[in-house]
Formats: structure tokens, C-alpha cells, sequence
């Protein structure tokens, strides 16, 4: 099946595109295997991987729109004013890597910096072999001087298989999709990038920084419900996926600013006392009243805990770009001791 749409794509859309498959991310059983284990754990777990199915992608879109979120817009005007200071240092004909392929239009203030003098490559990685398509199909018509190499899968397997290039190469991370991770995750994986990076290459991280506590928690407890909905359709989703039996009546929406953690954390709460059925992976779980379910972390970072978990990774930060309230942050990084 997907030998299949490998080869349609190739033909369907221009020579220029190339498609790989790095992990046949099996989503039904990966979201079995994680609830297996996340629901067995204390306190209960759901990676927040979980949340992007397609109801859960849009709510994101409608979150990063909202008024209280200010991280998409944030991090959108830094690359807006900066984007050519950011793809400056990397001369001609880079090759733009991005994990996680984020919303194009931050992708493409730095793709029209990197077509302006000539050829460019951009590679994407993603877990969503849909989304690959979709963006890899737009991305083709709206930029013909780009090469465009798109590799479906986990970072883990993708990762090798990024191509190596005459001129240097900038892995792309955006949206403060780091804060995901706990600090010692985060390590672990900028320590693969470093692994792969050549002397000419770089890093182009975007981070949330800590601010006010009442500014964090407004961006994750909005006035419209928007981000409770976003947290609560995981479990539709298990309802849906797993046969699950959630109650929606029966759970609320928590996020409260951990500030020795530093991070927002995202938990699902029970109303009562309750029991529910889980026929997909043979659970049944019982949830007392008030307790949670966690969901998501999403640390806060400053400019020197940031700097801290990229020298532990064996990277050093060239430059960094805020905004004027100091909220949000883009750093260009490099291979600690290579050239700049
Ligand atoms: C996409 C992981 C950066 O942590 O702010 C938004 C996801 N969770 N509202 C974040 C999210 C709740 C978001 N990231």
C-alpha cells in the first residue's frame, strides 16, 4: 500500500519531488500500545502525540489563532522580520531539513529566502504521511526552483535517511515543539541532530519563554474552550479507535503553570468516581474522583536553560532572535566547535 503511493506520487506530481517512507507508523497499533501502557501507568497517561488526528489538527489551527495564544504569532513575526538574517550565514543553494513539518506558512518565509539567489532543497519528515502529501504537493507548485524530498515516519528511522549536501544544510524545529519533551528527551534528541550534522550545517530552534504565569495559563485555559476541546478529544478518539466509553460529561479540562517544572501541564480530570471500558486493548480502568489523566507537557524555557539543554546536546547557540516582550524565541545553532 505504500509501495503504491510512492510511486503515484513520483508520477502524479513533478520529478522534482521525491518520496520516502522511513517507518510505516502504524497508527492503530501505536496508539493501542500507548494506551496500554500510558493507562496502566500512575498517574494516568496519553502522549500528546495523540492529540493530531484530523479533528484534533484543526482544533490546533483554531488554537494558534486565538487571542491567547500567543506562541504562533510570536514565533511567525520573529520569522517574518528575521527569516533573511536566519538563512543569511548558510550561502548558496541550502538544503532546508524540517521536523515535523509545522504550518507552511512559517516554512515558506524561509523557503523564499532560500529560492531568492537560485536552487534550493527542502526536505520534510513527518509522522503523517497525509500531510506529507498535501504539503509536499503545494509546496511543488508554489516553489519550482525547489527540490523537494519528503520522509514519512518517526524522527528515529528519518532521520538517517536525511541526504547530505554540497552546501550546508539547516534542520528546522518550530513551534516550541521541543517543550514536548522533558529536558533529558530534549537532549536526547538534539543529540541525534548533532550526530548528524556536518561542520557547515545548523539548527533553527523556536522555544517558548517563561513570562508571567497569568499570560502561560490564559494560553492554555482560553475563554472560548477551545484548547479543553482540543485536550478532551483524545478521549473521542479512544472512543472512536478503541471502542472506548468515555463519558465527555464525566472529565474536565486542566492546565495549570508548574513553576518549579517550568511547564504547562495538560491533564484530563475526572468529575466522579467511574468505570471505562477500553474492548480495543482489553481494559477496563477505574478513575476516582478529581483524578487526572495527563496529556501534555509544555515546558517554558529562558535563554540560558535553553542554552544549558543545547550544550549538554554539543550545540551552541550563534544567535538568537525575540519578540520585544521577550515571549517567544528563535536561536540558530551550531555543532559546539564548528565553523560558523
Ligand atoms: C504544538 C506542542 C507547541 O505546547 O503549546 C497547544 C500544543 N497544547 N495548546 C504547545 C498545545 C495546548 C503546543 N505545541
Amino acid at each position: 500500500m505504500f509501495g503504491q503511493s510512492v510511486a503515484t506520487m513520483q508520477a502524479a506530481v513533478s520529478p522534482r519531488v521525491h518520496f520516502q517512507v522511513a517507518s510505516t507508523y502504524d497508527a492503530g497499533a501505536e496508539i493501542r500500545r500507548a494506551a496500554l501502557w500510558g493507562l496502566a501507568q500512575t498517574p494516568k497517561q496519553i502522549p500528546c502525540r495523540f492529540f493530531y488526528d484530523a479533528e484534533g489538527s484543526r482544533l490546533f489551527e483554531r488554537i494558534s489563532e486565538l487571542p491567547e495564544y500567543y506562541l504562533t504569532r510570536t514565533e511567525r513575526a520573529l520569522l517574518e522580520a528575521h527569516a533573511a538574517e536566519m538563512m543569511g550565514t548558510l550561502g548558496d543553494a541550502p538544503m532546508l531539513v524540517e521536523l515535523g513539518c509545522g504550518s507552511s506558512y512559517k516554512t515558506r518565509l524561509l523557503l523564499d529566502e532560500a529560492t531568492r539567489h537560485g536552487e534550493a532543497r527542502y526536505v520534510c519528515i513527518d509522522i503523517s504521511d497525509e500531510f506529507l502529501h498535501q504539503s509536499v504537493h503545494e509546496l511543488s507548485t508554489a516553489y519550482p526552483r525547489l527540490a523537494i524530498e519528503a520522509i514519512s515516519g518517526e524522527y528515529g528511522p528519518a532521520l538517517p535517511l536525511v541526504p547530505s549536501h554540497s552546501h550546508a544544510r539547516l534542520f528546522v524545529f518550530l513551534g516550541s515543539n521541543i517543550g514536548n519533551f522533558t529536558t533529558g528527551e530534549a537532549v536526547e534528541f538534539l543529540s541525534r541532530i548533532r550526530s548528524i550534522m556536518q561542520p557547515a550545517d545548523a539548527l533553527l530552534i523556536g522555544y517558548d519563554l517563561v513570562k508571567p504565569h497569568e499570560v502561560l495559563h490564559a494560553a492554555y485555559n482560553d475563554s472560548e474552550g477551545i484548547t479543553a476541546q482540543f485536550n478532551l478529544n483524545i478521549l473521542c478518539r479512544l472512543n472512536r479507535e478503541l471502542g472506548a466509553n468515555f463519558q465527555l460529561d464525566g472529565f474536565w479540562h486542566e492546565a495549570p503553570f508548574d513553576p518549579v517544572e517550568s511547564r504547562i501541564e495538560m491533564w484530563i480530570a475526572s468529575t466522579r468516581e467511574q468505570t471505562v471500558s477500553i474492548p480495543g486493548i482489553d481494559m477496563t480502568i477505574g478513575l476516582k474522583q478529581g483524578e487526572r489523566i495527563l496529556t501534555e507537557y509544555s515546558h517554558k524555557y529562558t535563554l540560558g536553560s535553553m542554552a544549558n539543554i543545547l550544550e549538554s546536546s554539543g550545540l551552541c547557540v550563534q544567535r538568537t532572535w525575540t519578540d520585544p516582550l521577550n515571549w517567544f524565541a528563535v536561536s540558530l545553532v551550531r555543532g559546539a566547535g564548528a565553523r560558523t
